[in-house]
């Protein structure tokens, strides 16, 4: 026939294999043929293709399927291949697969249709890391441990509120891949290579076989568009980096001798026998970078992109199968270390003070007892350069204000303020890491992990 003809003619010579996507296509086998039955489906439903021919197409579609990917004949991708085989089981008849449509809607569908699950995927190990975290946070709530900012020993926290911490920032991410979802889950079938189409094709019924809650209306939005992928991408690439800081943050409490990875997320050195190495959360802090690799390649390829379907769409799909695998791999690993790790509470303890990390304690209990912030912030500073105990306050005082520390403030409340576990329990402002406020935080995060 003559569509034979003509591949025959475009086949692509000495550039076949750089045109193909047959192999990357792999991702979208099942996919494309799901789409190939929901259309063939339709066709039969509106009387633009005959029941028998409908159900030989069907037939031929299962067979292909069970003879897999890697059996298909030669095509330019899986589209052209799957329907040369439809051909080759059935006869010519079998091209009436294609009526009424493009492979530019069809491979738009396969996308959308395989990245739906794939980010339900990624959304899981959202969850299981925040289900992690929260496990962490409830069995640390007293756990108290060095704060830092600038890395530099800043206030003491709780292991708990360190951990919730990152809750909150993973439980937004699943948000943002979420919302990510809806988007993905429309249907782009039927808008046929950007025209439309002269047959009268219900794109509801398509939409609603292969389960997606909408069609996108406009014909060339639905074949050319791809920020379903830039915003996929995007949000994966953000959940990387919310993974990066936790992994960071683990690492650097590893060498600390804070925590203690399980084996299982650790590995030794072939010639340093004594070493444990937290390479694996090496690895999801380094996602992190080739997710907004993927990112940037997509939205370089995309940028300015005409109207409608352009060739370079095909190289923009792998772009996005990239970063899913691995941000979803990485947040399943991240989870596991985290959910495993044993927490070194004397460790911890001993260094929840370190640096005079109690000082703004301090400063923030001269200022309740009527000094000015600023005069207490310098008085403290002066204490902290001589040694970082009462009496360097009380010299301090001596040499700030001319008065004994006493006049002012009880010192039991200062020795209060310059413990650790004190200066923790007294910071109960709203989301602070004070116990109490840690109880609400929790529960916040299981009734966001629960709904
Ligand atoms: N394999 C192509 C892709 O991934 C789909 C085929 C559309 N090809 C075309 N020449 N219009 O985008």
């Amino acid at each position: 026939s003559d569509s034979v003809v003509r591949r025959d003619r475009f086949s692509g010579g000495p550039a076949r294999s750089f045109l193909s996507s047959l192999a990357a296509d792999r991702r979208i086998f099942e996919a494309d043929l799901e789409v190939d039955r929901a259309h063939v489906v339709m066709l039969a439903e509106q009387g633009i293709i005959d029941a028998e021919t409908a159900g030989e197409v069907l037939t031929a579609l299962d067979t292909i399927e069970v003879d897999g990917h890697e059996n298909l004949p030669d095509g330019e991708d899986v589209h052209e291949a799957i329907e040369t085989a439809v051909i080759e089981r059935i006869g010519d008849d079998g091209g009436k697969m294609h009526t009424a449509r493009s492979r530019n809607d069809e491979v738009a569908t396969c996308i959308r249709y395989r990245l739906r699950e794939d980010i339900l995927e990624a959304i899981e190990t959202t969850l299981a890391l925040r289900e992690a975290l929260l496990e962490v946070a409830d069995s640390h709530t007293e756990t108290v441990m060095p704060g830092y900012t600038h890395l530099q020993p800043a206030q003491p926290i709780t292991v708990a509120h360190w951990a919730l911490s990152y809750e909150g920032a993973v439980r937004r991410d699943t948000a943002r891949l979420l919302a990510a979802y809806d988007r993905i889950n429309e249907s782009p079938l039927g808008g046929a290579a950007f025209a439309g189409t002269t047959f009268d094709i219900d794109r509801e019924r398509t939409a609603e076989l292969l389960g997606f809650d909408s069609v996108v209306e406009n014909s060339m939005d639905a074949s050319s568009s791809r920020d379903f992928l830039l915003e996929t991408t995007q949000a994966l690439s953000t959940h990387a980096t919310t993974l990066s800081g936790i992994a960071e943050d683990v690492i650097i409490f590893a060498n600390r001798g804070f925590v203690d990875l399980n084996d299982n997320y650790a590995s030794t050195s072939s010639i340093m026998p004594q070493k444990k190495n937290p390479d694996t959360l090496e690895l999801v802090r380094a996602v992190a970078g080739d997710a907004a690799g993927s990112v940037q390649g997509l939205t370089t390829t995309l940028k300015g992109l005409p109207r409608a379907y352009n060739r370079d769409l095909q190289r923009a799909t792998t772009h996005a199968w990239d970063i899913v695998d691995a941000v979803t791999d990485a947040s399943e690993v991240a989870a596991g270390a985290v959910a495993t790790a044993d927490w070194n509470e004397e460790a911890l303890a001993a260094e929840a003070g370190e640096g005079f990390s109690t000082a703004t304690g301090v400063a923030d209990l001269l200022a309740a007892n009527g000094l000015p912030f600023r005069t207490a912030h310098e008085m403290v500073a002066v204490a902290a350069e001589n040694g970082a105990d009462y009496d360097a306050l009380e010299a301090a005082a001596q040499d700030v204000l001319g008065d004994s520390l006493e006049s002012f403030v009880d010192p039991a409340a200062v020795e209060d303020a310059l413990d650790p576990v004190e200066s923790v329990a007294s910071r109960d402002s709203q989301g602070g890491p004070a116990p109490d406020a840690v109880a609400d935080q929790l529960e916040s995060g299981r009734d966001a992990l629960a709904a």
